[in-house]
């Protein structure tokens, strides 16, 4: 099939490529002509693992093409495949701008019947807008569909090539069979709905998994209370299928493109229709404050003295394997330290650079490598789970610290990386792990 995704961010660079993968003709279209220079010469704008070397054979094979010429792609596309960005506005809502403007540009640029699919997450409606605003400009046939899109930062391949299901929203049954066809071949599990469930969908899925994390942090703060290892708790849960063990590893809260942004969406679209989403208001309320709770290990530990310590970060991005920094813990969580005059020492082995970029790089000492992160200080923080921090040893780490202390605000430690080791240790829910904390568990009441 021939088609034109238009914005090369994640998802449209994801899906164009795994699209061209499968043996479609695919132009990826950028406003951005720096993007299309990089593109164009083998680079890629974005971190993620497999992407550039699929990239660059695809367009080898003529497969793939990078410009900045809407109109012309559109001509020579049957599926345009919007994927441009939904920013949040400052009240939460989903800015729409970007996804318009492309809209009346693809009705403009339009020779012949069209299908327009939607991946970028809109609120429910908007496909039914785009087609307005198309049809606004052209009396030539085409059908919406709306293809909410899954894939996470990290794994964005494996999760193009091998979806749990597609889910594809249409009014047209022909143009839903033409979808399903080229969807065909990464899985069975294709799900047919109408417009708007389809649209839904996608917000409904991301604040299920978000309440799932919260749910996991708020039982993880009453594990530390109570005496109980969240690790053990979740792993018991999981086992349930109803339940199911993924997205319930305790940590710092979830960030990222996509869970802060689609909550806060999802309220702002429920309230839109005077219906108070009260969970989700909590789940998001939950994860502000979650973040926090290392702010407040730290604290105890230094008997609220905090000024003038030093204090290590490893890790900066919201997740592993990523370069994004968006709505990540680390902003946060550094800019509370330093506001509160601790010297914070920072290290990234990818998402340095973009940290800097949306946090200043003043008032932060950055580092090159774990070990030197950690020199001196009175404290380290492990805020993302990159491998490289599980390797350490932690013997070798203890003796370049100052103080031996370590927030593990991930869980990726066990007892047998802290044998031998004086490590005060904290990690999240998991209180038997404590070393080197007195703490008394209370008599439980009944
Ligand atoms: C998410 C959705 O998973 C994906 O389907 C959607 O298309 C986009 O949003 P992504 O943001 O890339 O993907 O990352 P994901 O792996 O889902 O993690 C999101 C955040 O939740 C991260 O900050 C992660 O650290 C956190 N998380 C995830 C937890 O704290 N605990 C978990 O058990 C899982």
């Amino acid at each position: 099939m021939n088609i034109t995704v238009i914005g090369t961010g994640y998802v449209g660079l994801v899906s164009g490529v795994c699209f061209a993968e499968l043996g479609n003709r695919v132009i990826c279209v950028d406003k951005d002509p720096e993007k299309i220079d990089v593109l164009n010469s083998g680079g890629i704008p974005i971190y993620e693992p497999g992407l550039k070397e699929l990239a660059v054979a695809n367009r080898k094979s003529g497969k793939l093409s990078f410009t900045t010429d809407l109109p012309g792609a559109v001509r020579r596309s049957d599926i345009i495949i919007l994927a441009v960005g939904t920013p949040p506005l400052a009240n939460g809502e989903a800015n729409l701008a970007y996804i318009d403007q492309a809209a009346l540009e693809i009705a403009e640029a339009m020779n012949g019947y069209k299908i327009v699919a939607v991946k970028s997450t809109v609120p429910v409606g908007t496909n039914e807008r785009i087609a307005a605003l198309i049809r606004s400009r052209t009396s030539l046939r085409f059908d919406s569909i709306s293809l909410p899109e899954f894939l996470r930062e990290g794994s964005a391949i494996q999760d193009t090539m091998h979806p749990d299901r597609i889910i594809i929203g249409a009014d047209c049954s022909s143009a839903a069979e033409t979808m399903a066809l080229l969807h065909k071949p990464l899985t069975e599990q294709i799900v047919i709905t109408d417009i708007r469930s389809a649209e839904m969908i996608k917000y409904a899925s991301n604040a299920f998994l978000a309440t799932k994390i919260s749910f996991i942090n708020e039982i993880a703060n009453i594990c530390e209370k109570v005496g109980a290892d969240v690790t053990q708790v979740a792993e018991g849960m999981g086992y349930d299928k109803r339940i199911g063990p993924s997205f319930l590893k305790a940590g710092i809260g979830y960030g990222g493109s996509c869970f802060p942004k689609d909550t806060h969406a999802l309220i702002q679209i429920a309230g839109h229709v005077d219906y108070e989403f009260k969970l989700l208001r909590s789940v998001v309320e939950v994860n502000q404050d979650q973040r926090f709770n290392v702010i407040r290990k730290l604290e105890s530990i230094f008997d609220g003295e905090m000024r003038g310590k030093t204090v290590a970060v490893w890790g900066l991005a919201f997740k592993p394997n990523t370069d994004d920094v968006r709505d990540s813990p680390a902003l946060e969580i550094i800019r509370h330290l330093v506001d509160n005059g601790v010297k914070v020492k920072a290290y990234d082995p990818i998402a340095m650079a973009n940290f800097q970029t949306l946090f200043g790089k003043e008032g932060v000492a950055w580092c090159d490598n774990a070990m030197d992160t950690a020199q001196g200080a009175d404290a380290l923080c492990l805020l993302t789970e990159w491998d490289e921090f599980s390797g350490m040893d932690l013997g070798q780490l203890q003796t370049v610290m100052k103080r031996p202390i370590l927030i593990d605000g991930r869980n990726v430690f066990k007892e047998e990386n802290l044998l031998g080791t004086d490590f005060v240790y904290y990690s999240v829910g998991r209180p038997s792990l404590n070393q080197g904390v007195k703490q008394q568990m209370p008599v439980l009441q009944f």
